[in-house]
């Protein structure tokens, strides 16, 4: 088992993981963009081990998908327990007592009136792609609203709704027609050049004032879709007035809010779910990643109301099969029990420690986040906030080869996501590393 620190033998990638990426290079679809060669053989907690046993402290989660910790010894025993019964039956057949009691639990963890409905599948993107059809069909409304720098996967229709990174969409249109992008409460870099705060938010403001009154009717939009909290596109934290007013405009005009949790859910941000930070209440909630502590599911909550549509509108063979369905209802449990608490508490802690690195180091250009979901936005220079992509990239290694996984999003943002099980032990030991990687690229203090 990984020992609680991080340890590098050999100079990563060594003999054995040099062999992998061979063999991966020859054989699995190049279309992955990993950051560094990790070839990871086991982990436990919040530590990872490599195919040459080096030891890393994994400050990525695989991903925000681990966020009870890799291996927890609660959802390892409950997989196996369910493994000697029933492995799978499907549930767009026939009925499934286990998809019926993670329904409830789900009901009551997530903000709003219940009884909800729940729709399970496999992974965020077919969360996002339920949602969609579904807010299609309740509303009998053809045009959706997104923004910039969103990610919501990659299938078609996931992807129609992501904004993030051109190289995600090129090549693939023509995609879902009637998505309409939008500026996103991007306050760092703020689209329309205004300081917030301000009694109005511009990018609220535009969407009605001219949104709306040029080009698209509101009576035709069927839903917004916002992730509370940007994930892949840089870690973005609006104020809070942006979800709370895009909510209150939403139920002006009949229009679905539909928040996509896939990252930023499941008591990443210290709440169970990052839109509580907002004072919303959304229409239709997107859940995958960090749910089922490892195990793929997806999951599209939506008020009983909303989810009106009949027997063979949607379906998924897997969605929701016994073994994610009995993880995800013990990952709830150790949620609820401690995790999402030590999450804010923690990330309190990480968020104040790394604001004191900020004035050390040229390359910080801003720390933000809630709970254990942090961005550390790079810059060349803090007065014109010029990007600093590259020097993003070699940090994120730096770090790796000392030790520390980390991984970037946006075009210069470092994410920190570590299990919610972190310690502040674990805690300091990142920041140092990271200190470190930050010093020999950006010549900090
Ligand atoms: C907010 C958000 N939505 C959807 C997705 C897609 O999830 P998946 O990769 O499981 O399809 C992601 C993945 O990063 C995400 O961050």
């Amino acid at each position: 088992m990984p020992e609680k620190y991080p340890l590098i033998k050999v100079t990563p990638p060594g003999p054995k993981a040099e062999a992998i990426l061979e063999k991966d290079s020859k054989y699995i679809s190049p279309s992955s963009a990993r950051a560094y060669p990790l070839v990871v053989k086991r982990a436990k907690g919040v530590m990872v081990e490599d195919v040459d046993g080096n030891r890393y402290l994994d400050f990525t989660s695989g991903v925000a998908v681990c966020n009870t910790g890799h291996c927890h010894p609660a959802v390892v025993k409950a997989i196996a327990q369910q493994a000697k019964e029933l492995l799978h039956m499907s549930g767009a057949d026939f009925f499934n007592p286990l998809q019926i009691e993670l329904a409830q639990k789900l009901d009551e963890a997530c903000p709003g009136p219940s009884p909800k409905r729940v729709f399970f599948s496999n992974s965020g993107a077919e969360s996002v792609e339920t949602a969609l059809k579904l807010v299609r069909y309740h509303t009998k409304r053809p045009l959706v609203i997104a923004f910039a720098n969103a990610f919501h996967g990659r299938t078609m229709g996931a992807l129609s709704l992501t904004g993030s990174k051109p190289v995600q969409r090129k090549g693939f249109s023509p995609l879902v027609p009637g998505v309409i992008h939008v500026p996103y409460a991007y306050c760092y870099r703020c689209p329309y050049g205004v300081t917030h705060p301000r009694e109005e938010l511009a990018c609220i403001r535009w969407i009605e004032e001219e949104l709306f009154k040029t080009y698209v009717p509101p009576e035709e939009v069927a839903a917004v879709f916002v992730e509370p909290i940007q994930g892949e596109g840089g870690y973005i934290v609006p104020p809070k007035a942006f979800i709370k007013d895009l909510s209150t405009l939403c139920k002006k005009y009949g229009i679905l809010l539909v928040a996509d949790e896939v990252q930023s859910g499941m008591g990443r941000t210290g709440k169970m779910l990052a839109i509580e930070h907002f004072d919303a209440v959304p229409d239709v909630i997107c859940l995958a990643k960090g749910i089922a502590s490892g195990l793929p599911l997806g999951a599209t909550v939506a008020r009983e109301e909303i989810m009106d549509w009949p027997p063979g509108a949607h379906a998924s063979t897997f969605g929701g099969n016994p073994l994610s369905s009995r993880a995800a209802l013990v990952t709830l449990e150790l949620l609820k029990r401690g995790l999402v608490e030590n999450a804010a508490k923690i990330g309190s802690y990480l968020l104040e420690e790394l604001n004191k690195l900020l004035p050390r180091h040229p390359l910080i250009g801003e720390v933000r986040g809630k709970g254990l979901m942090i961005g550390i936005e790079l810059v060349k220079d803090k007065e014109t906030k010029e990007r600093a992509g590259e020097e993003r990239e070699t940090v994120v290694k730096r770090a790796f080869q000392k030790g520390l996984l980390l991984l970037g999003c946006g075009k210069n943002t470092i994410r920190f996501a570590p299990p919610l099980t972190i310690t502040k032990k674990d805690a300091d030991t990142a920041l140092s590393i990271f200190d470190e990687a930050l010093r020999a690229v950006g010549k900090g203090k």
